[in-house]
């Protein structure tokens, strides 16, 4: 489906009814990464998926896309579907998008599911890495990206299978996504003062084998958000829905029923 948001078309996956989630994607995936959880937890809730601005099948106007600005496209979704509060989930660059959404719209949020992803902004080395994968993807597409890449999201024996699916998913994007995401990336604001004053129902997620946002990085955030609980996802690196979506469905949907 599809709609106009903030002056751009956004692409999204809107299916079952009942307690609305909003599904973040990761950088950079699409909105498709999140079918094996659309699939079994429409069964009971409203799952809703947008591709971001400059994904999948969603517009892609000039960048830097700032988390904030993804933060008021989702707000402007759910202003088009007539939903006043959702619990959000993002995964890795979704939860950077999570935490602008609490910044500017917290009376929306009815529960938080942050996955692999972390509070902390870029270190200098790390926003100067960003602006060269940007120049990177310009220059020599998706496909470089995904090189860089898939070794970091999925663990080290994912199906080749697995790793076809997520290649495809990021060579579909467009290289001005790719780098207006990466510029946007790097201007995000340190989250960490943030943890504690989330006052809703928040469930962490992280993949057992994620390297590039560790269990113990996971398990710091935790304790310093006061409602909140960790689940450790078995066989499973940073894209942990996608590599071991039996567990991820089973925590989440335990979470969502407890709401
Ligand atoms: C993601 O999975 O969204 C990325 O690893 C996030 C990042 O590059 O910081």
């Amino acid at each position: 489906m599809q709609t106009e948001v903030n002056s751009i078309t956004l692409n999204y996956r809107d299916q079952g009814q009942g307690t609305p989630l909003l599904l973040v994607h990761a950088f950079p995936l699409s909105g498709t990464m999140w079918q094996p959880q659309i699939d079994v937890l429409s069964e009971q809730f409203r799952v809703i998926a947008p591709d971001l601005r400059g994904f999948g099948k969603s517009a892609v106007p000039p960048g830097p896309y700032a988390m904030e600005i993804f933060a008021d496209d989702l707000a402007g979704l759910l202003d088009t579907l007539n939903i006043e509060r959702v619990v959000l989930g993002g995964l890795s660059m979704g939860g950077y998008i999570a935490f602008a959404f609490w910044r500017k719209y917290a009376t929306r949020v009815q529960a938080l599911v942050l996955s692999d992803t972390r509070a902390n902004a870029d270190t200098e080395e790390g926003k100067a890495g960003r602006e060269t994968n940007a120049q990177i993807a310009e220059a020599q597409g998706p496909g470089a990206i995904a090189d860089q890449m898939l070794p970091k999201l999925l663990a080290t024996n994912a199906s080749p299978e697995l790793q076809a699916q997520v290649r495809g998913i990021i060579e579909r994007n467009s290289p001005q996504g790719i780098a207006g995401a990466l510029r946007g990336m790097a201007l995000r604001p340190d989250s960490t003062g943030l943890l504690p004053q989330i006052s809703v129902p928040t469930l962490f997620l992280v993949g057992m084998e994620d390297t590039l946002t560790t269990p113990d990085v996971m398990r710091e955030m935790q304790t310093a958000v006061p409602n909140s609980r960790l689940v450790e996802i078995p066989g499973a690196a940073h894209v942990a829905s996608l590599e071991n979506p039996a567990a991820f469905n089973t925590a989440l949907s335990e979470f969502l029923r407890t709401l």
